[in-house]
């Protein structure tokens, strides 16, 4: 187990603290993301990346509509299955193990694609074919929504030691990208886009109360202040607040022309 500690990767750190959103702008900049569409008991919706599945159970309990759920790892999966089974929504949310970046589904099934948190950590080609799977799998004039980590770098020389800096701080290899390049990865697979981008929430005081309610977030400190967890946290923690300006979240409302 100490092993397997060593090797966990920021979001599953995050998720072993007690933490449901791992995404960079938190539920203020899915709430907005969502907003852009209109959900109904019919609107098939595919998330990939879905881990957890909270975001799938807060819209399954908002709109009825069916869900299916998407992430290559097992464990956070069997946390899904828990999640829609003590929220009775086994009827209307389906889960599967799968890769973005072949997705096991047919052309056109889907009005809706969710993905938070996840293309930052593909290497840069693979970004590309992830959204070409989710613009294979969407319906002409379907969305897809995406959250991710955007680079507000001087030059590319920044650029490079704040992406090495954040997968030290999370331990993980991540390709975040500037504000325009992120625009290239949508617009360059035939999506029209609308963008919005504000300031990192993940880790500071104010974003985890927003995401996690009082109790939630104090939770999370306190397991985050045991021994075992303290250096790691306070290595995340310091990361995020010493470059606070230098990335932001980017959320993309991506449509499929009709
Ligand atoms: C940072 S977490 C974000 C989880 C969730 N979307 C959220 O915002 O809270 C990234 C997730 O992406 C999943 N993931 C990474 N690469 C993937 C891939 N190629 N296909 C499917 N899932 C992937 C991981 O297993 C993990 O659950």
């Amino acid at each position: 187990m100490a092993e397997e500690k060593k090797h966990e990767m920021g979001h599953e750190f995050l998720a072993r603290l007690g933490k449901t959103r791992l995404r960079p702008g938190g539920r203020e900049a899915t709430e907005w993301l969502l907003g852009n569409v209109d959900f109904s008991a019919d609107t098939r919706v595919l998330e990939v990346a879905c881990n957890m599945g909270t975001t799938m159970v807060a819209l399954a309990e908002a709109h009825g509509c069916r869900i299916t759920g998407l992430d290559m790892n097992p464990k956070a999966l069997e946390k899904a299955r828990e999640n829609i089974k003590k929220h009775d929504l086994g009827d209307v949310i389906d889960v599967v193990e799968g890769n973005a970046l072949a997705l096991p589904f047919a052309d056109a099934s889907f009005d809706v694609v969710i993905n938070e948190a996840m293309l930052t950590m593909l290497p840069r080609e693979n970004k590309a074919k992830a959204v070409a799977e989710y613009f294979r799998v969407l319906r002409p004039g379907g969305i897809l929504l995406t959250h991710d980590v955007c680079l507000r770098a001087r030059d590319e020389e920044h650029a490079a030691e704040l992406r090495a800096g954040i997968s030290r701080a999370i331990n993980v290899n991540v390709d975040p990208l500037s504000e325009e390049m992120w625009r290239g990865i949508f617009t360059g697979a035939g999506f029209d886009i609308e963008v919005q981008t504000g300031d990192m929430t993940l880790l500071d005081p104010v974003g985890l109360v927003r995401d996690e309610g009082f109790d939630g977030a104090m939770n999370i400190i306190r397991n985050g202040l045991r021994t075992e967890n303290i250096e790691r946290f306070r290595k995340m923690f310091n990361f995020f607040y010493d470059h606070n300006k230098e990335f932001s979240f980017i959320a993309v409302v991506s449509q499929k022309p009709v």
